[in-house]
């Protein structure tokens, strides 16, 4: 195991009714900008148990931050929240609104144009302390340092991370998921799923605990996911899903491990070139890439094959095919598709991916750095 630091100053608060403790959670007397999407939180009552909860503090609530959070969405959010001296951003929604306020609470500081914390031309140097309301079960968001912000009209989609923009606390309330439409659910059990694979299956790196929380992780999202689909209000099977999300990316897998992130990258520019949700992007990636990486990944994938799916039979490269097959056939059981052609996009605009990819410096993508864009080229191909 590599040495590692690893500091995670969220607080979380599980479970059903703890929406009412932001009442204790926000400062008394703050100024909150109360952020969240297109409206499903307005429908499904949790907007209101945060009114409640927030009683007579000045919120200002902001809305229409759309799936991947678009830059220009956001730059208007920081200037309301400028225009009422704002002093907390209290993010209410899915994965894209957590995003989203990390850039809007880093914004809220930053002197020059906040594009260029995620080109990495500007630093966070400080933030608006923020708070997650999570109604999604997917990204990790609510208790990670990462944001991923999109701009349309330049169509990159690119990531940044401060310690300065971690929740101070995440309230994560099972029975806000109860309405959730099928494809968000199937989404968010795919992108778990796929954030454990990424720290998990590399190489030995002699980490038992991390490997085996990885594992724990990947069986419960197997055995609880199409729990979710038969019954939506199942509140222990969302509850397992929900935490095993938020475990799958809070930096507890990835201490001290290698870690991949290939199938991650190609998918945030598959999502800015053909507008794909994140999580189709992943299904898609994901069996192409391991297929690809087959060699390097050898070990960990024979590991996978036998703790994950008890596949303990045959040669190894038939197991490593069947854990492949398996993995492929969760995810469309989940009802993701795991072709580009599931989405009828036969044919991909890959000169346009492969020029967003060598732009971010996404040429030596993966473990071993040998992720090149020939390489991603194959796998994108193979995954029509
Ligand atoms: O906008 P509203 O009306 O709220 O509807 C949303 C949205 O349409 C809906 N939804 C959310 N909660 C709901 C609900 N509908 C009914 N009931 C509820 N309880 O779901 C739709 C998708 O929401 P979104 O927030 O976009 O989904 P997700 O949580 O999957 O977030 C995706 C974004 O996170 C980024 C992705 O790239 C993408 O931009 N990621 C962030 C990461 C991180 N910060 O660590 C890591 C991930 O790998 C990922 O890249
Ligand atoms: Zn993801």
């Amino acid at each position: 195991m590599n040495n590692f630091n690893l500091y995670v100053p969220t607080r979380v608060l599980f479970g059903q009714g703890q929406i009412a403790s932001l009442a204790k959670q926000v400062p008394a007397g703050s100024r909150v900008l109360v952020t969240y999407g297109g409206g499903s939180v307005l429908r499904n009552g949790v907007m209101e148990q945060v009114r409640q909860a927030l009683g007579d503090r000045l919120a200002v609530e902001f809305g229409g931050i759309e799936p991947n959070p678009d830059y220009a969405t956001l730059m208007r959010a920081i200037a309301t929240g400028r225009e009422h001296g704002v002093d907390f951003v209290l993010a209410v929604g899915g994965g894209s609104v957590a995003d989203g306020s990390k850039f809007i609470a880093a914004g809220l500081h930053y002197e020059g144009d906040p594009w260029e914390l995620l080109t990495g031309k500007g630093k966070v140097k400080s933030a608006v302390p923020l708070g997650v309301v999570l109604t999604l079960a997917a990204t990790g968001s609510e208790m990670n340092s990462g944001a991923v912000v999109s701009r349309r009209e330049t169509g990159d989609k690119l990531f940044f991370a401060s310690e300065k923009v971690f929740p101070r606390f995440a309230v994560l309330d099972p029975s806000t998921l109860f309405s959730l439409p099928e494809r968000q659910t199937g989404n968010g059990v795919v992108d778990a799923f796929v954030h454990t694979i990424e720290q998990y299956l590399t190489y030995p790196a002699n980490a038992k605990v991390q490997d085996r929380m990885a594992e724990g992780l990947l069986l419960t999202l197997i055995e609880e996911g199409p729990k979710l689909l038969a019954n939506p209000s199942d509140y222990d099977a969302r509850a397992n899903v929900m935490w095993a999300a938020t475990m799958a990316l809070n930096g507890y897998l990835g201490a001290g491990v290698p870690q991949d992130w290939s199938t991650h990258m190609l998918g945030h520019e598959i999502t800015a070139v053909h507008g794909l949700d994140h999580a189709q992007t992943l299904a898609i990636v994901l069996p192409a890439m391991l297929a690809a990486r087959r060699e390097p990944k050898r070990a960990k994938l024979l590991q996978y094959a036998e703790r994950v799916w008890g596949l303990t039979e045959g040669t190894e490269d038939s197991r490593i095919d069947a854990a492949i097959d398996a993995t492929r056939a969760f995810f469309e059981r989940m009802g993701v598709p795991t072709r580009l052609s599931g989405h009828g996009i036969r044919e991909p605009k890959l000169d346009a991916i492969l020029a967003k990819l060598e732009a971010h410096g996404m040429t030596k993508l993966g473990e071993h750095g040998d992720v090149t864009l020939e390489v991603s080229r194959a796998v994108l191909e193979s995954a029509v």
